[in-house]
């Protein structure tokens, strides 16, 4: 009794890599000189903005979360046999919420979650681990697409590592950055593989009311982006002049969710002045999807061999399994 309380008390190692803000100045600039307008959509999540995706999870219309959820709840043991042992290194584990069958079914040595949301990933990991008191845990708050190597840590040490990117995140980056991005994974992952979770094209109208949804909690989602500004950039953004837009576009098979500037308007941020026309959008995120097809090719292009796929009943999203060429 006295070892599993004092289990459940454990509170996951943190290693804090976030970038410091002067690095987010040079991103906003090189972001807001771009045409359209765009950021990294890791800057839509500090502490509100992961506590709002939460609340998107949880709406009528945004259904990826549960059905990656009953997918992996029904496929761990399969997805356990195909992966191996190892320990599970989780990319943008936000919640961490969905690792659980996989921490049921593969008994990993350890998982290493990361995150660019520090306080939410502290506060993830440690109910994690009271769930799971058996698996030992560690927390990287980092931006994994520049991390150059997961930090030396006992509980790598000579450990395979079996990569898990669940949640269609992937389809936050353009083509050509996915491809850097799987590529930098494989790096990362020193030979291991990665089991990827990948969101299917569907109908416009459906794909639209997911991101956003009636309660408004997508919109809010986004706009936090400014208030996320304002609050560690000292800009001087007032959400209220931008109208949060999601569009499905066919042609790239995305959704493109945006911030309309509402009037002409002069925004400051830190020593820099930008000007939003009227009608001008800032970009705040992509969701592409991939269509099994897709995936596989993307796979092939940044280094990885497909190995096989396991889908919910309705075929509307994927986990992807991948092994490393070389
Ligand atoms: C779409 S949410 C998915 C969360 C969770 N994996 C899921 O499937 O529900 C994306 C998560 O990745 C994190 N994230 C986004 N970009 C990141 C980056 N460049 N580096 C590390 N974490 C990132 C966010 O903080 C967020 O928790």
């Amino acid at each position: 009794m006295t070892t599993t309380s004092q289990q459940t008390d454990q509170k996951p190692e943190l290693i804090d890599l976030h970038p410091p803000a002067a690095d987010m100045e040079q991103l906003v600039r090189i972001g807001l000189n771009r045409c359209p307008r765009q950021l990294p959509a890791w800057f839509l999540y500090d502490e509100e903005g992961s506590r709002l995706f939460d609340r998107i999870c949880e709406q009528p219309e945004y259904s990826l979360t549960r059905t990656e959820i009953a997918l992996l709840k029904s496929c761990a043991a399969e997805i356990a046999a195909a992966i191996g042992e190892g320990v599970i290194v989780e990319f943008g584990a936000g919640s961490a919420q969905k690792v659980g069958p996989l921490l049921n079914a593969i008994h990993p040595a350890a998982y290493v979650a990361l995150d660019i949301s520090a306080e939410h990933l502290g506060k993830a990991t440690t109910a994690l681990q009271q769930r799971h008191p058996e698996v030992p845990m560690l927390g990287i708050c980092c931006d994994h697409s520049t991390l150059t190597a997961v930090p030396e840590h006992p509980l790598l040490r000579n450990q395979r590592r079996i990569g898990f990117f669940p949640g269609s995140s992937l389809g936050n980056f353009e083509q050509h950055d996915a491809v850097h991005l799987l590529r930098h994974f494989k790096q990362l992952l020193k030979g291991g593989p990665l089991l990827l979770g990948l969101d299917q094209p569907k109908s416009e109208v459906r794909l639209e009311a997911a991101y956003n949804d009636a309660a408004g909690i997508s919109a809010a989602f986004a706009r936090n982006l400014l208030h996320r500004l304002n609050a560690d950039l000292g800009a001087n953004f007032d959400p209220q002049c931008f109208q949060y837009q999601a569009r499905w576009q066919a042609d790239q098979q995305r959704v493109q969710m945006a911030l309309i500037s509402s009037c002409d308007q002069v925004i400051r941020i830190a020593d820099d002045r930008w000007t939003f026309r009227c009608d001008e959008p800032l970009i705040t995120e992509y969701s592409v999807k991939y269509s099994p097809e897709r995936a596989v090719a993307l796979a092939q292009l940044a280094g990885w061999r497909w190995v096989r796929r396991w889908h919910d009943p309705d075929d509307d999203l994927s986990l992807h399994l991948l092994e490393p060429t070389d």
